[in-house]
């Protein structure tokens, strides 16, 4: 095991009801902003319950934090911000309005134009104190020191790192009844791709560790069909909703190494296309295992064993079959897992190829995807054999 420095301060406030809690759990005397996507608070009665929580308080709302939020966006959240003299937030929405307002916190305190931050994080200074109320199961931002920002001039997207996390987050697994389908579908293989980036490189590093992810994991697609039969099954998105935050909030990652080139592949492919985060993840995971299943061999078959129960074979098949029984479980989700099925094809890999090599970047735990090795990997998923 390697060494590590664990902490994480967030208080995680969980349950039905629990948005009434905003009441208490903000302080006092602060001029808050509530910022807000694009309006699913307002048919689901999640902002009401906001409402009736902050009742009595004077208070700025933003309104239009987009999916893959853009810094175009959240731009005019600081403006807005500095000219109420606002020092606390509250983000009310999915990942990206949780993201986005990492940003606002991060910019408020400065006069640095946000992209700026967002390039390079070391220079962030005071940061203002914000919390979340969640509705949207699959980032884990309730909970973490991530953003992940878009560029709509450049068609850039890059995750940063904050050096506050929130205060509090509140996550009611009632507000997620109202998600549509495919947004489930995202969200559970985000999750599930999380845990893998922290779980698939080499084995024998924290038998605790694998222990922890391997039961996200397994509580992931034991949790799945029960969701996919009935969404509005309590018991089951808890589940799930606890296995998002648990998966990306530093529980699973101590004294082990990390991979994240899926990640790192699929911010470029929405950068570009604009496609679904969790769509992007489960077209390149299944590929980036089989082009560096050697490299992962002893992590994928106590994978295959432990979470998919596969024993007999030589080891090329056992991993093999793991790789397949992954892809069934994104297919089961209803998620594409190959390029060609969104019209994504050649040139598209030699952008990516072309901005990582200009970049000079190296993904995974063992730096080893470039340029490319991402073109590989893209080629990997490109159609069905
Ligand atoms: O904008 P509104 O109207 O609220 O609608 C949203 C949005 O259209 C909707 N939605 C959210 N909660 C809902 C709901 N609709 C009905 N009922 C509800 N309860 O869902 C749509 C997608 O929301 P979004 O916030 O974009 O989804 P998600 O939470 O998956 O966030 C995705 C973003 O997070 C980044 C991704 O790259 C992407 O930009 N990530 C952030 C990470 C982090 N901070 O640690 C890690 C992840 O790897 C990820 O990269
Ligand atoms: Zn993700």
């Amino acid at each position: 095991m390697k060494n590590f420095t664990f902490q994480n301060t967030t208080k995680l406030i969980f349950g039905r009801g629990t948005i009434a809690r905003l009441t208490k759990e903000l302080p006092a005397d602060v001029r808050l902003m509530v910022t807000f996507g694009g309006g699913s608070v307002k048919t689901n009665g999640v902002y009401d319950q906001v409402m009736a929580a902050l009742k009595g308080r004077d208070f700025v709302e933003f309104w239009g934090i987009e999916p893959n939020p853009k810094v175009e966006t959240l731009r005019k959240a600081v403006a807005l911000g500095k000219e109420k003299k606002v020092d606390y937030l509250l983000s009310v929405g999915g990942g990206s309005v949780a993201d986005g307002t990492k940003l606002i916190a991060a910019s408020l305190r400065s006069a640095l134009d946000p992209w700026d931050i967002v390039l390079d994080n070391g220079k962030i200074g005071e940061m203002v104190p914000y919390a979340t109320v969640m509705t949207l199961p699959a980032t884990g931002s309730e909970m973490n020191l991530n953003a992940v920002i878009s560029n709509l001039a450049t068609d850039e997207k890059f995750g940063m790192a904050v050096p506050r996390r929130p205060e509090f987050s509140i996550l009611d697994p009632e507000t997620t009844f109202s998600l549509p389908d495919e947004q489930i579908a995202y969200g559970i293989c985000d999750t599930f791709v999380h845990v893998a980036e922290q779980y698939m490189t080499t084995a024998g590093q924290s038998p605790l560790m694998d222990r922890w992810a391997e039961g996200i994991l397994l509580t992931l697609v034991e949790t799945a069909p029960k969701i996919r039969a009935d969404k509005r099954n309590y018991d089951a998105m808890a589940d799930y909703m606890l296995s998002a935050t648990m998966g990306l909030n530093g529980f699973i990652a101590m004294g082990v190494s990390q991979d994240w080139a899926t990640h790192s592949i699929g911010h470029e492919l929405t950068a570009l296309h604009g496609i679904s985060h969790g769509q992007t993840l489960a077209i390149v995971l299944p590929a980036m295992m089989r082009v560096l299943r050697d490299q992962k061999m002893s992590k994928l078959l106590q994978y295959g064993e432990r979470v998919w129960g596969i024993v007999s074979g030589t080891p090329a098949e056992r991993a093999e079959a793991a790789i397949d029984r992954t892809e069934e479980f994104f297919r089961s989700l209803g998620l594409a897992t190959r390029l060609s099925e969104l019209n994504v094809g050649e040139a598209t890999i030699a952008e990516i190829e072309r901005r990582f090599s200009s970049r000079g970047v190296a993904f995974g735990e063992g730096r080893n995807v470039d340029g490319p090795k991402a073109g590989e990997v893209l080629r990997k998923c490109l159609r069905a054999n």
